[in-house]
């Protein structure tokens, strides 16, 4: 798929897509609200949240023989088997935990502390869920942890900045799939290609949680031995992490009860609810899938589904940066500064870092908020986003993240009240 302005999704689609989550264009309040803050917390299908209170509302145990009990066991492997179809994945282990870092956590302990090797690699603009596991990891166990370089020109990192730092001698390469700063997606695909022919047999595990809600994942075309996605970033619901490990990454020793099996990751009871939000995201992108094609197959559906969303967000993403209909775009307003802005949209996911003249990017998001508008700020002050931002030697942005269930009129009133914004600055700074 290659189209480097997106297409919309029909306005017919895009409004019956708005009425399938809660709050797209109010808040609980019933206030007007434009919630351009998906990286941190996606908008949730109406769907996924009364799948989770039914679910979550029997007392049944899952592990007993009772009929209710029977139901719960089914909606955890119907789960299950739907991680797999989100990343098309075979065999190996589902793993569900209460947040996507404690997945990360435990699947980097187990690579570091059993594959022999001196060093481990990863980037610079990994979540702090990844990078402090790699270096915790690599100070209790006396390895050096190598860091690849950001890209301030794509926003991400280059292929041969990564494969550079790989040898005989690498116990594990963990890279994120796509920046949660800048949005910008990195070329897993050759990643894994070229790091393989380097090493043939090193663990590599990926962070998808920024990625996985906006475009495909195919691991049988980017094999890795560990990948994590949070279903909270993913239209469902805070409180859970889902991670896949190939049948090798699983096997390897890991914290569980000894009489389970060797590649059994669970640790305790497991929650089925979370499991049916799972299988809800799938239904929904399945059904936005089946308005475009006829397949009955649900990976095929699944495809076709977030490609579409993929193909929305980049149309989006170009409005918001180049505008329409005689409206200005983000790179054409003056008072404004569009960071780590590359040209090519088919590498980006639907993340803007701007900034506004004479505005600190916290005071900013003030006003956005008075004008019912919720970003945030990324600064250099902040754990999430230091290590990443001075990257890019960048002191902070303001992050503005929408979703596919946003609409051309959204976006275009974003653009609207962000030129009220500057032209008040400017004024106050005159
Ligand atoms: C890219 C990325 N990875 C990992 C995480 C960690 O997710 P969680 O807070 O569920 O542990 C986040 C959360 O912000 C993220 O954006």
């Amino acid at each position: 798929m290659n189209n480097d302005q997106g297409i919309l999704f029909p306005e017919a689609l895009t409004r019956e897509i708005k009425d399938r989550f809660h709050y797209v264009d109010r808040d609980m309040n019933g206030r007007e609200r434009l919630f351009f803050d998906n990286a941190g917390g996606s908008f949730r299908l109406k769907s996924a949240v009364e799948r989770f209170a039914q679910i979550d509302a029997l007392p049944d145990c899952p592990e007993r023989i009772h009929e209710m009990s029977r139901l719960l066991q089914k909606v955890q492997a119907d789960g299950t088997a739907d991680v797999r179809t989100i990343l098309n994945a075979q065999g190996g282990s589902v793993y569900a935990s209460l947040t996507a870092s404690g997945g990360m956590f435990d699947m980097v302990r187990a690579v570091a502390e059993n594959i022999p090797g001196t060093n481990m690699v990863t980037t610079t603009l990994e979540h702090p869920s990844s990078f402090d596991a790699l270096t915790l990891y690599a100070q209790r166990l006396d390895k050096e942890l190598r860091v690849a370089k950001s890209n301030p020109v794509t926003g991400g990192v280059d292929v041969a900045d990564i494969v550079g730092l790989i040898d005989q001698d690498t116990t594990l390469l963990s890279v994120i799939y796509a920046s949660n700063i800048s949005g910008a997606k990195l070329d897993i695909q050759e990643i894994v290609k070229q790091a393989r022919a380097i090493k043939p047999d090193i663990y590599i595990v990926v962070d998808a949680v920024q990625h996985a809600p906006h475009g495909l994942i195919d691991l049988q075309k980017t094999p890795v031995d560990g990948i994590n996605i949070a279903p909270y970033k993913f239209f469902g619901c805070r409180g859970s992490g889902m991670s896949w490990l190939s049948d090798r990454a699983a096997r390897l020793p890991h914290h569980k009860l000894a009489a389970k099996n060797v590649d059994f990751w669970d640790l305790g009871s497991s929650a089925p609810a979370q499991f049916g939000v799972v299988t809800e995201i799938v239904n929904y992108v399945c059904w936005i899938g089946s308005q475009f094609t006829g397949s009955a197959d649900r990976r095929e559906l699944f495809v076709c589904g977030i490609e579409r969303i993929e193909l929305h967000e980049r149309a989006l993403l170009a409005r918001m940066l180049n505008g329409s209909d005689g409206r200005s775009g983000l790179r054409h307003l003056d008072g404004i500064k569009v960071f780590l802005d590359y040209e090519d949209l088919t590498k980006r996911d639907l993340i803007l870092a701007i900034g506004i003249d004479n505005l600190e990017h916290a005071q900013a998001v003030r006003e956005y908020e008075k004008r019912g508008v919720i970003v945030y700020e990324r600064v250099s002050s902040s754990l999430y986003s230091k290590r990443m931002l001075e990257s890019f030697d960048l002191e902070g942005a303001i992050r503005v993240s929408p979703l596919h269930c946003n609409s051309v009129a959204d976006v275009d009133r974003f653009l609207h009240i962000t030129r009220q914004i500057s032209l008040a600055m400017s004024v106050e700074a005159s």
